[in-house]
């Protein structure tokens, strides 16, 4: 890293209408230099590298580029300078093939001004094997692929730009362990080739170890920019939330399941894509079940496939000893199920209706059955959960896409909880959200568990799975590969027990000769 400025930020300020998401922000950039944006959600950070990048002007102040002031009128512009953004939210097209999503505007052509796909495919083929995700394949659809592997495109997508300056905004927040780790290096990389990464994440510790530089925001005010090397967890939180901070308390495990009756239990379960492969297991009162695995292992599919938004071919599903018929949410929802999906633009929110109207979506389409809802009473649940999981808006009728992106994950949180699921999945829901809100959700399922609620976790954070799951269950290839307690596991087991579960065919085929496994 050299002493020498690439980015001056001045006394930036951004309005929305009722927010001042930024307030006079300045601090520098410099080259080479992996540069963290820490804050709680709506402290401004994705505004801020918004502005950055091209995707909308501040309200006041000076941006200046390789010492040239910049004013850029589109994210296009941004990048033809040097700066490129993986944002927050993913934005492919996904009715585009993979390669089509990389080189979009700049599809190279032939002589005859035609688009010449082979080249882009081949391009393509080249980037991704760079990226480590050769085996995506350059034509296929991006909504086929997950979420994981989307924001790995992404990531090749940003990369692609030769940026000089490559702004990430949580670009590990769907990715396991061992993807982010290969992230990292790619970030490392990065840094020694002279490029400047600005590094947006809710994982402090993820932070300390790759940045250079730290600035934390609070509420749009820019706090402090110091080196990495004088900063600790503690006091970056300290910083974020403007006082000391109590992390939760550890729940109290199951220890003994003798006397447990399951109240879901699933027998041979396979879904219709293959990604589900003879899954058994039950679920007891009052437990929290961790799935894990490597991104593929068909944990997302798994839950969906019991909450019948994953097509099933066959298996068996009881609830409380009882075979039900789960065709679809509807019926899901019927027995007591509630699903906190991954990837909350894709499969959670409504973009069109306000923070209220997302809140309340599952509550009315039940409720309505059995009665008249009081829109003053509905409003006031609304309200309640805001307050409850402090969602930053000024209001909650102001549309959800005003919201910061840990806010709107918060707001998918309310709408679950409100209808007061007797089962919960939770499908990486502290994804995108701040240390403070994090903690108020570990909060609200240790409450759940006491009052009986059964929760099923898929979550990519190993301290997460640690602090908050009775069992752990090991998933590979749509199948499980074994299970843990908690009193048994340890970050350094679940590491190797994930990777274990993930050996090859052959290499499993050669253990089980042996009888090992
Ligand atoms: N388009 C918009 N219209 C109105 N308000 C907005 C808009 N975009 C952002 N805001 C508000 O600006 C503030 C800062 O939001 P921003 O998205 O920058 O937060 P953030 O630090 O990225 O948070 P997170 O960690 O949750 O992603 C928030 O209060 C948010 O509600
Ligand atoms: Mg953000």
């Amino acid at each position: 890293m050299s002493e020498e400025i690439i980015c001056k930020i001045s006394n930036i300020v951004k309005e929305f209408p009722g927010t001042t998401a930024l307030d006079h922000v300045s601090f520098d950039i410099k080259k080479g230099e992996v540069h963290a944006i820490v804050g709680e959600n709506g402290a401004g950070k994705s505004t801020l590298m918004n502005i950055l990048s091209g995707v909308y002007p501040p309200t006041e102040g000076t941006v200046s580029f390789m010492g040239k002031e910049c004013h850029f009128a589109n994210p296009n512009e941004a990048e033809r300078a040097g700066i490129a953004m993986i944002h927050q939210e993913l934005s492919l097209a996904t009715s585009m093939t993979a390669a089509e999503n990389v080189y979009m505007n700049r599809m190279p052509v032939n002589k005859l001004g035609i688009i010449d796909y082979r080249k882009m495919n081949a391009d393509c083929k080249d980037l991704l094997k760079k990226f480590g995700v050769e085996y995506i394949s350059p034509k296929t659809i991006v909504r086929n692929l997950s979420v994981s592997e989307q924001q790995l495109l992404e990531i090749g997508k940003a990369m692609s730009h030769n940026a000089k300056m490559l702004i990430m905004d949580e670009p590990t927040s769907s990715l396991t362990d061992r993807e982010v780790k290969f992230l990292l290096s790619i970030v490392c990389q990065l840094r020694q080739d002279g490029v400047s990464v600005l590094y947006i994440s809710h994982k402090l510790e993820e932070i300390l170890t790759i940045a250079d530089t730290i600035t934390v925001l609070r509420d749009g005010h820019h706090i402090s920019t110091e080196p990495a090397k004088d900063m600790t967890e503690h006091k970056m939180v300290s910083m974020m939330v403007g006082r000391e901070f109590e992390s939760a308390h550890r729940r109290d495990f199951i220890k003994d399941y003798s006397n447990l009756k399951p109240v879901l239990s699933v027998r041979n379960m396979y879904n219709m894509s293959g990604k589900v492969n003879n899954v058994s297991f039950d679920l007891y009162p009052g437990e929290v079940l961790g799935l894990t695995g490597l991104v593929g292992a068909g944990r997302s599919e798994t839950l969906q496939c019991i909450f019948g938004a994953n097509k099933r071919k066959c298996g068996n599903i009881q609830i409380n000893g009882q075979d039900v018929k789960i065709e679809n949410c509807d019926d899901a929802i019927k027995h007591g199920i509630g699903m906190i999906p991954e990837g909350r633009k894709i499969q959670g929110l409504f973009l069109k209706m306000n923070i209220k109207e997302n809140m309340l979506v599952v509550y009315q389409r039940c409720a309505a059955k059995g009665g008249i809802l009081k829109k003053k009473a509905l409003k006031g649940l609304a309200e309640e959960a805001k307050k409850e999981l402090n969602v930053k808006t000024p209001s909650i009728e102001a549309p959800i896409t005003s919201l910061s992106g840990g806010n709107q994950q918060k707001t998918i949180v309310a709408r679950w909880l409100m209808n007061s699921p007797k089962i919960l999945f939770m499908d990486e829901p502290t994804h995108g959200i701040d240390i403070g809100a994090k903690n108020e959700i570990y909060k609200i399922i240790d409450d759940l568990t006491k009052k009986g609620v059964s929760i099923i976790l898929i979550s990519s954070e190993m301290p997460e799975v640690l602090s908050l799951c009775d069992r752990i269950i090991f998933m590979h290839h749509g199948y499980e590969r074994g299970e843990l307690l908690n009193t048994e596991a340890s970050q350094e087991k679940l590491m190797s027990f994930t990777l274990d579960s993930a050996m090859t065919e052959d290499e499993r085929k050669e253990r089980e000769a042996k009888n090992v496994v």
